[in-house]
């Protein structure tokens, strides 16, 4: 259908005085003894065309009016009767497709937790519209902050046979249905598709590790699949995860990389969604710009885990998790951390080895490891990363102590045999970065479909 972009009527001054045929969805109709408004969006800007129509002139077909409805419009770009922009005088308006009463996105605001209930529907709010593309942008703003850098871009197994981060999350990858002549877990994998025990990736991370012992710097961004119980506003069974690993690089280069491209993609965000922005400072987080401001502009804090224990165990707060030397730091931990203390975002780093991964490098004190999680205030933990252990007989000694399998990890061992370098790397959550970046609280919020505990609608 030739047609014309509202985005593009809008923005373009020298369309007016010109003739345009635009297509799109009615959002409001306002009518008057002689004229009627059409408000119309076609997903291009976030701003809608106002369509004016001289109602005798030309004929309007009810239908075209009704809130929902999918029309094309043909008439002529003129300058706005109030403020700025552009709006089109109609010389004729056909029906698309129409929309009946029963439409639920009506022009009242309705509540977020209804719109869940309709995720097929609920993009065509203004809220839905915003967020899907500041995601967009920040999407591509990645690749661009990668591949501007020279980092090769990765695109690691989905399935898999090794669990990366050793917390048992991962979903089963099965064709066969459970058959009760198998006397063992093995013997029932060994029937199964690949013959062993097979799952969906919680990281793409140890076959990053492969490419970046290869290719210097790489990155892969993609889906990671958690079967956490966690129903939570941050968490999902299926997210997208941004992860780049780099050769020669030791957990400050890691924490630089990650702070850089926090504040890159965060600008880009701020210069080509600035609409979308203004949007989300009035409806949804009022301070949001100033806040985003102050990231770009400031450093990241840096603190200690050991330090971090002692500041939690002086607040003035009643955690409902206890505190003491060697525990996961709780939400409610990292949210007293960067929304009461630093206020802003902040690199905890050097945990206790007990309560990270096994590939993480081990300290020279013996009891830390050289990892960092990335907080932000208003969420927690956005980033996890480290610096990895590229020696070969400590990862061996940290892979026995969990009693780990080591057969089935003997490519990732063998990247420590032949050639070991320094390396490291993290990973970003991609939908807890938009919801930082946009003020939405819920993670649902700014997924298309959400996959979460007792969730596949
Ligand atoms: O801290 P995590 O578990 O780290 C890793 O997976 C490493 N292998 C990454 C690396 O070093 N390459 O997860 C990284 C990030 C978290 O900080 C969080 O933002 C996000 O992934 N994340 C989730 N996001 C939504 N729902 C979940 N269930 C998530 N689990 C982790």
């Amino acid at each position: 259908m030739k047609h014309i972009d509202i985005a593009e009527i809008l923005r373009d001054k020298e369309r007016i005085g010109t003739e345009a045929v635009v297509c799109g969805w009615v959002r409001t109709f306002r009518d008057s003894a002689a004229v009627a408004f059409l408000e119309l969006a076609d997903g291009t800007s976030f701003s809608r065309l106002q369509v004016v129509v001289d109602k005798s002139a030309v004929a309007l077909d009810p239908e075209c009016t009704k809130c929902g409805a999918s029309v094309c419009v043909k008439g002529d770009v003129v300058k706005a009767f109030r403020g700025e922009g552009s709006e089109l005088n109609a010389k004729e308006v056909r029906l698309l497709g129409k929309c009946p009463g029963d439409y639920p996105i009506q022009k009242k605001r309705t509540s977020l937790e209804f719109l869940r209930t309709i995720p097929h529907l609920r993009l065509r709010t203004n809220m839905f519209t915003a967020v899907f593309r500041v995601r967009s942008v920040a999407a591509q703003a990645i690749h661009k902050y990668f591949h501007d850098r020279r980092y090769y871009y990765i695109n690691t197994p989905l399935i898999t046979a090794s669990d990366c981060e050793g917390a048992g999350e991962m979903f089963r990858v099965t064709t066969q249905p459970w058959n009760a002549k198998y006397e063992s877990e093995a013997a029932y994998y060994k029937d199964d598709f690949f013959s062993q025990k097979a799952g969906l990736s919680v990281s793409g991370q140890l076959e990053g590790e492969v490419a970046a012992t290869a290719l210097g710097r790489i990155y892969t961004f993609g889906p990671s699949f958690r079967a956490e119980n966690s129903n939570t506003t941050r968490h999902l069974a299926e997210f997208w995860h941004v992860e780049p690993e780099i050769a020669f690089a030791e957990l400050p280069d890691v924490m630089e990389i990650a702070e850089d491209m926090i504040k890159t993609v965060i600008r880009t965000v701020m210069d080509e969604c600035s609409e979308e922005m203004d949007f989300f400072e009035r409806f949804v987080e009022s301070g949001l710009k100033a806040k985003l401001s102050n990231v770009v502009e400031s450093d990241f804090g840096v603190l200690e885990y050991t330090d971090a224990i002692e500041l939690l165990k002086k607040a003035d707060v009643s955690f409902q998790y206890p505190v003491a030397w060697g525990c996961d730091l709780q939400t409610e931990h990292e949210k007293y951390i960067t929304e009461h203390v630093f206020k802003k975002p902040v690199f905890v780093i050097n945990y206790p080895k007990e309560i990270k991964s096994f590939y993480m490098k081990q300290n020279a004190d013996g009891k830390t490891v050289a990892a960092t999680d990335l907080l932000v205030p208003g969420i927690g933990e956005i980033i996890g990363g480290s610096e990895r252990e590229a020696d070969p007989d400590k990862l061996l000694a940290a892979m026995k102590a969990r009693g780990m399998d080591l057969a089935s990890y003997k490519q990732y061992i063998d990247l420590r045999t032949f050639g070991t370098v320094p390396h490291g790397g993290f990973g970003l959550g991609f939908e807890r970065f938009v919801m930082y970046v946009t003020g939405m609280e819920n993670i649902r919020d700014v997924t298309l479909f959400p996959r979460s505990v007792n969730n596949i609608m």
